[in-house]
């Protein structure tokens, strides 16, 4: 095409030269610098703007998204005090030993004996688990978090989950505000634990529009990051134990106001190191669950389960267990199976019953982002 358009220019300038106008060439001339130009915009277009999937999925999945994303503008519009826009939610940390609550305008010392006991007011009863009683609280006119420990037998695991809070202080893991012996102060989350929104806040009639996919995906991409932040803790790889049932996974996290999941119970999040051929087992007794890890379930079926037999295992427990978690936060929503779908080769992956063949969670991420750069490219985090 293009040698015959220079043709085209050479015989112009003979006709110029001889002062000859031949209309036909000129229209024909016109015509190749056209196709020319559609011929280099199809290629550029589908060369490099195509993702590397199937077109026709592709197609599938704008036009659901495509959907989604109109009906997103008009929420955001039209619902101010729910912040959904993504990149407002990145929390900015204050230096470790304070804490900074979304009214104050500058960070504060961490609070001790003296300010929980003498400036905080204990409201209603929020949350419980096995070791804490959880309470919505006012310390200085802010709402905030407090929790107590429900029974001393639990002591120890109320520590190390303090000492677990404080250390690991990061976007992706719930605000320490001060401790006091048995009691825990922290930031309050209003739309309370993972399981708790999902079942609860989305289905009530003002959040109803928020429960689509891209809600639901940002979701499992900030459980898979805060999983990863406590992977690559400053403390080591540590392990999320307490997580033997999708539901109890899921109490462990917190929904904040962009609906992100943060990690708040660190109770059980025991340390593996591999240079040092150590190893955890997820507390003492026997699991029978069908959620976790195959190395996490009593080998000898028909022998009696004795701890010291029970072999030990490492932090891809953890990534056994993504799957079903991001299954159930992904949903039955217009979209949620095409994310499934582009999901479901890493997946299968972690499901691997050898744990060393299972990704980390820097390919999950890796994997992740790409599917959020394919369906949700606007959405900075
Ligand atoms: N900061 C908080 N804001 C709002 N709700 C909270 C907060 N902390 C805990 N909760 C609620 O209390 C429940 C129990 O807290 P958790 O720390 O998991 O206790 P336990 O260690 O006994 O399992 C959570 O699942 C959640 O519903
Ligand atoms: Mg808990």
């Amino acid at each position: 095409m293009l040698i015959l358009l220079q043709t085209c220019y050479r015989s112009e300038l003979a006709d110029i030269v001889t002062m000859r106008r031949v209309r036909e060439r000129d229209v024909v001339c016109l015509l190749l610098l056209t196709l020319l130009i559609l011929y280099l915009l199809m290629w550029f277009w589908f060369g490099s703007l195509q993702p590397a999937s199937s077109v026709f999925l592709n197609y599938e999945v704008d036009k659901m998204l495509g959907q989604e994303r109109q009906g997103k503008v008009k929420e955001s519009r039209s619902n101010l005090d729910v912040v959904t826009v993504a990149g407002l939610g990145q929390r900015r940390l204050c230096p470790l030993g304070s804490f900074r609550l979304s009214k104050m305008e500058t960070c504060m010392p961490w609070l001790g004996c003296k300010e929980i006991t003498n400036e905080v007011t204990i409201k209603l009863n929020i949350g419980s688990g096995t070791v804490k009683k959880v309470y919505k609280a006012v310390w200085r006119n802010h709402t905030v978090a407090y929790s107590r420990l429900k029974n001393t037998t639990y002591f120890e695991d109320f520590s190390e989950g303090i000492e677990m809070l404080k250390t690991l202080q990061h976007p992706s893991v719930l605000q320490f505000v001060g401790s006091c012996n048995t009691t825990l102060l922290t930031e309050f989350y209003k739309f309370g634990s993972a399981n708790f929104f999902i079942k609860k806040v989305l289905k009530l009639y003002s959040y109803r529009k928020f429960d689509n996919v891209r809600t639901r995906f940002n979701m499992a991409l900030s459980y898979l990051e805060a999983i990863h932040s406590l992977h690559n803790s400053p403390v080591g790889t540590r392990v999320m134990c307490d997580s033997n049932s999708v539901h109890k996974s899921l109490t462990q996290f917190l929904v904040t106001q962009d609906f992100k999941l943060v990690l708040s119970d660190l109770d059980a999040t025991p340390e593996v190191n591999h240079e040092a051929n150590l190893f955890i087992k997820c507390g003492s007794r026997r699991i029978v669950s069908d959620f976790v890890a195959p190395e996490q379930l009593w080998p000898f079926e028909n022998e009696t389960f004795d701890d010291s037999r029970m072999p030990s295992y490492d932090e891809k427990t953890d990534i056994w267990k993504i799957p079903g978690v991001v299954d159930y936060l992904l949903g039955k929503v217009n979209g949620s199976e095409v994310i499934r779908l582009h999901l479901f080769k890493v997946h299968q992956q972690c499901h691997n019953r050898d744990p060393r063949q299972r990704p980390t969670t820097k390919v999950l991420l890796e994997e992740y982002n790409r599917v959020k750069n394919m369906f949700f490219p606007e959405h900075i985090t």
